[in-house]
């Protein structure tokens, strides 16, 4: 049967922690993996812009021996020039898998419903799976003891978070998040989050205000606030996330140890200052190139 990997609840927290494992592997032996994709292709089909999905795709798929095509927005028109079934079953006439970037989440699960190819969610309003694993792996590079560490969530309660929030309740972590009151995350995703917490152990705190989550933090982490596809709500949400940016002074009520991580791209002097972002603690560049290791890591979980 074909596998997805469309939301890290679909996973068990065993499998995820096999994909870590083989995503040290991969990125410490990139060499013994050379051929695992041969003769097998992908497209990336997406909606909206990308760089780091795009290109840690593409590139960890032709060091794994495949092949990929990258389908920019115009290109396939998802539902609007062709029905989204159609797409599906036709391209898997000619391909492996699919990565999908979409406006709608439903339009990734229309997808994989009707195509008997793998498909993985790289990117939905609701969803950002390979980016929260990927997020995972990078901590537990620069913390040895991920399981007693502070992660804190400083923003908005959006795709990223999601899968986050996902990715902590299956592992066992401990996580605060911070938002403001309007942009808590979906309550569905933090009941399920929740629910895997009960039976992982992990510790998920829900607060408003920044200082609260920045205080002894081992991790600070923070995305835009103004998401792809958001782009007409900018003035109203600058507004409403005025004192949540991710500056010195909230860096300085987290542990001198701290790293700073953001899934990028950032909005400078938004979300996050410059002075933080390229400051010592940062570790964004870190995070981003560790997308890749850790998709190979996906990919063969799926295709191997
Ligand atoms: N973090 C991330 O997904 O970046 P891109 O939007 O550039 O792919
Ligand atoms: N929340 C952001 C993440 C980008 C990687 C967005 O959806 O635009």
């Amino acid at each position: 049967m074909k596998k997805d990997f469309i939301s890290l609840a679909d996973m068990t927290a065993d499998e995820l922690r096999e994909m870590l494992e083989l995503a040290g592997k991969i990125k410490a032996s990139p060499g013994v993996f050379a051929d695992s994709l041969a003769m097998k292709s992908f497209a990336l089909v997406f909606e909206k812009p990308s760089t780091r999905t795009r290109v840690s795709f593409q590139v960890g798929i032709s060091q794994l021996g495949g092949a990929s095509f990258y389908l920019a927005p115009q290109d396939v028109g998802l539902g609007v020039r062709e029905d989204v079934r159609d797409v599906a079953r036709t391209l898997e006439r000619y391909l492996n898998g699919v990565i999908l970037r979409t406006y709608e989440h439903e339009t990734i699960i229309e997808f994989a419903r009707h195509s008997r190819m793998s498909v993985i969610n790289g990117l939905s309003n609701r969803l950002h799976p390979c980016q929260a694993l990927s997020d995972i792996f990078t901590m537990q590079e620069k913390k040895r003891d991920l399981a007693s560490a502070k992660i804190a969530f400083v923003g908005d309660g959006n795709n990223v978070l999601h899968s986050l929030l996902f990715a902590v309740g299956k592992l066992g972590l401990a996580l605060t998040v911070a938002t403001p009151q309007k942009y808590r995350p979906d309550e569905e995703i933090v009941k399920e989050a929740l629910g895997y917490a009960s039976s992982s152990g992990a510790q998920i705190q829900f607060v408003t205000d920044p200082h609260q989550a920045a205080r002894g933090a081992d991790v600070l982490y923070t995305d835009v606030w103004v998401s792809m596809g958001q782009e007409a709500e900018r003035e109203r949400r600058l507004r409403d996330f005025a004192g949540f940016q991710v500056d010195r002074a909230l860096l300085s009520l987290a542990k001198d140890t701290c790293c700073v991580m953001h899934c990028l791209p950032a909005h400078r002097n938004e979300e996050i200052t410059d002075e933080v972002l390229e400051g010592p603690r940062s570790i964004v560049f870190d995070q981003a190139e560790n997308r890749m290791h850790v998709q190979k890591a996906i990919l063969l979980y799926l295709f191997k």
